[in-house]
């Protein structure tokens, strides 16, 4: 697929492939098309005025870029963005707001679902004793693992996190790590990263992204070994250069 904004391209004709239940960590410095590549998934690239994209991304065969149910995509493909953007209500709601959306009414299932998502985001120990206060009265890093509660609540097949540890300290980006690790075992996950050593304590598959290029695609183990296929990898990797 290729991506232009106006009419300059920033996604160049890359082409790859993401498995089930594998962490697909994504990294390449500042400005290499990560965000934009995340934002075709979910279709957010759609309220960009200017882009075009061509090629085709598909999801299960399906592709998405001709998606009529774009609400019922966004269910499917959860994205997690790099500063949490709390909605000005309690956590509980927060967590219960799309469930409640889709239908759910009977406060007992709603009550286990935003227990269940919030266990998954390791939050439940510290906010289960007020729920009812605002979500945007947490912590930094507490409103990231809520973010992830709530992209949690959609029942996500496939879960795009965008260098969800910017804003948050290593203490508790080691946690969400683990419930990544945890997580993969039912849905896919997308990590977009800016820290390469997140990938490679992440990732089973690593792409190498720069200026809107592919330029190493291959199993974590590989890309982050003295020899990967290019040198640029190496490089990068080593912090020589980016
Ligand atoms: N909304 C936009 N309009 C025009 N250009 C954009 C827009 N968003 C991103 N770009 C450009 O696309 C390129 C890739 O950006 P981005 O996808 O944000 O990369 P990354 O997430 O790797 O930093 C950059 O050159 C950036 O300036
Ligand atoms: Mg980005």
């Amino acid at each position: 697929m290729r991506l232009a904004y106006g009419g300059r391209e920033v996604l160049h004709g890359i082409s790859f492939d993401i498995r089930r239940h594998e962490i697909f960590g994504i990294i390449g410095p500042a400005q290499s098309g990560k965000t934009s590549l995340l934002s075709c998934f979910n279709r957010t690239i759609d309220f960009h005025p200017h882009v075009t994209v061509s090629g085709s991304i598909r999801l299960d065969g399906q592709d998405i870029r001709r998606v009529a149910d774009v609400h019922g995509l966004r269910r499917r493909i959860g994205m997690v963005t790099p500063l949490p953007v709390g909605l000005p209500l309690s956590i509980y709601e927060n967590v219960a707001f799309a469930p409640r959306a889709a239908g759910l009414r009977t406060r007992a299932e709603l009550d286990a679902i935003v227990e269940r998502c919030l266990r998954q985001a390791a939050l439940w120990d510290e906010v289960k004793d007020r729920l009812r206060s605002l979500g945007t009265a947490l912590s930094g890093g507490q409103q990231q693992r809520l973010t992830i509660a709530r992209a949690l609540s959609h029942q996500p097949e496939v879960l795009c996190l965008d260098e969800f540890s910017i804003a948050i300290d290593p203490v508790t980006t080691m946690r969400i790590e683990d419930v990544l690790k945890e997580l993969k075992r039912e849905i896919t996950i997308v990590l977009v990263t800016n820290l390469v050593q997140q990938a490679r304590r992440l990732a089973d598959r690593t792409m190498f992204l720069l200026k809107g290029e592919i330029v190493e695609l291959g199993s974590t183990e590989v890309i982050f070994s003295d020899r990967p296929a290019e040198r640029r990898t190496f490089e990068y990797v080593r912090g020589i250069f980016g």
